[in-house]
């Protein structure tokens, strides 16, 4: 077989093309019901398969504190938890945070009180235009819950992924390490 010529049946990444029941237990391209569990609250939302989970909490669940910037997983502007871990929200399905907890930046203040990461970063002036601000919020949060006292080198390692292009990182940098002191004294 020469280049660029498709074997019946088979398709441009050699596997077998799909069996009409397979199209038949396809999902999409219309929007099909699902439930999601963002900050521990589950949400029942209509998504067409094609859209992401950042997308999803924005233009559906009005939960615009998750920033899209590049929307391709260069800036993780769009960070949130999944299941703990941090995640580029633009890289992810909604349908593949079914069944999963999602936390986003709207979690972290709690009765009214702001995160204490969200008051120093105010604090320090650690956001000017604001739009990595949530994403970075989320991946220090990430950091201080598995790693309450992290050295320098590990804030800088921790939020190496998310891009700032007003320049805050030392300002960031600095708060991080004075909540982690703060925890460290109490
Ligand atoms: S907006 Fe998701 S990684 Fe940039
Ligand atoms: S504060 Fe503007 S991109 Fe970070």
């Amino acid at each position: 077989m020469t280049a660029g010529t498709v074997m019946a049946g088979v398709n441009a990444f050699g596997s077998e093309a799909s069996s009409a029941s397979e199209k038949d237990n396809a999902i999409g391209p219309e929007a099909v019901p699902i439930q999601l569990t963002i900050n521990g609250v589950l949400k029942e939302v209509s998504v067409e398969p094609r859209e992401t989970l950042a997308d999803t909490l924005r233009d559906h669940l009005h939960l615009t504190g998750t920033k899209v910037a590049c929307n391709r997983g260069s800036c993780s502007s769009c960070t949130v938890l999944l299941d703990g871990v941090p995640v580029n929200s633009c890289m992810i399905s909604a349908l593949d945070a079914v069944g999963r907890d999602v936390s986003t930046i709207e979690s972290l203040a709690s009765n009214g009180e702001l995160h204490p990461l969200q008051q120093a970063f105010i604090d320090h002036d650690a956001s000017q235009c604001g739009f990595c601000t949530p994403g970075m919020l989320m991946s220090c949060a990430h950091l201080l819950q598995t790693n309450p006292h992290p050295t320098f080198e590990e804030v800088k390692r921790a939020i190496s992924g998310n891009l700032c292009r007003c320049g805050t990182h030392p300002h960031i940098f600095k708060a991080v390490l004075e909540v982690a002191d703060k925890q460290k004294r109490k």
